[in-house]
């Protein structure tokens, strides 16, 4: 895959991490006349073409929020459908992904899905893990508030065991026990599907990050439309709480 030399590197505008949920699958398949299913189906190709965007334009981290904890609630058909459709992108893109240079993680409360559907997960994290081009996150059963908790859950462990002095915990200690630990946090945030909500996607991580709300459905989503986002972000002013002094 060729890599573009985007003017946006060099204003130093690009972001680092992009972070996108992606929704309007279902609807999507409405406006065709197609099951919900085959919504999710096109997402697979959607993703496709974003990654190929986001590496080409040298983004270095790419999570998607594939499914979230809340998602188990769907109707069990429905549940049913994406954890194989999970079980066929493991099996059938991987290879690609592992070829382009993707290295692969999950986050998420990958506890919940069956043994062998973990066992996948973890092989795919080991076949992909020296790979630099892009990291890929899928957030898999994951819930923004369930990441904070299974944090201080482990911290307040540590702490009984005397491993850390919760006095001197710092905010740097408790983003080291997320799942996205050793992830820079995102700098853009991107919604498809017409909605304006986070719906408990990286809700610790999200605390500077730009959001972008788009109006396409996630499986129209294409290079395009990430060219859209990285134009947006490099308008935003970007000031972490912090006013130059010239502009007071
Ligand atoms: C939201 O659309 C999307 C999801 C709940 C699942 C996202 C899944 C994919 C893109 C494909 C599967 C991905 C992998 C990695 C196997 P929605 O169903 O809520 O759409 P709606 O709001 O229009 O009903």
């Amino acid at each position: 895959m060729k890599q573009v030399a985007d003017p946006l590197v060099k204003k130093g505008m690009l972001p680092k991490h992009v972070a996108i949920i992606m929704d309007g699958n279902g609807r999507w398949a409405g406006t065709h006349g197609l099951p919900r299913l085959a919504g999710h189906r096109a997402g697979i190709d959607a993703i496709a073409r974003c990654l190929s965007a986001a590496t080409q334009h040298g983004v270095a981290y790419l999570t998607l929020y594939a499914f979230s904890s809340e998602n188990w609630l769907r109707n069990p058909q429905e549940v049913a459908e994406l954890t194989e459709l999970l079980r066929y992108y493991l099996k059938n893109k991987v290879q690609e992904l592992h070829n382009a240079g993707v290295q692969v993680r999950f986050i998420g409360e990958l506890t919940r899905f069956d043994g062998d559907l973990r066992k996948n997960l973890t092989e795919v994290e080991d076949l992909t893990a020296q790979n630099n081009r892009i990291v890929l996150l899928l957030a898999l059963s994951y819930g923004g508030r369930g990441d904070i908790v299974q944090a201080a859950r482990r911290l307040a462990c540590a702490s009984q065991n005397g491993m850390i002095n919760p006095d001197q915990m710092t905010e740097s200690d408790f983003a080291a026990h997320l799942w996205t630990a050793g992830v820079p946090d995102p700098d853009v945030i991107v919604r498809t599907g017409g909605e304006y909500r986070l719906s408990n996607f990286l809700l610790w991580q999200s605390a500077y990050a730009e959001l972008v709300f788009l109006d396409v459905f996630w499986p129209d989503f294409n290079e395009k439309h990430f060219s859209i986002v990285l134009d947006l972000y490099a308008q935003r002013e970007r000031r972490f709480g912090v006013r130059p002094v010239a502009s007071v």
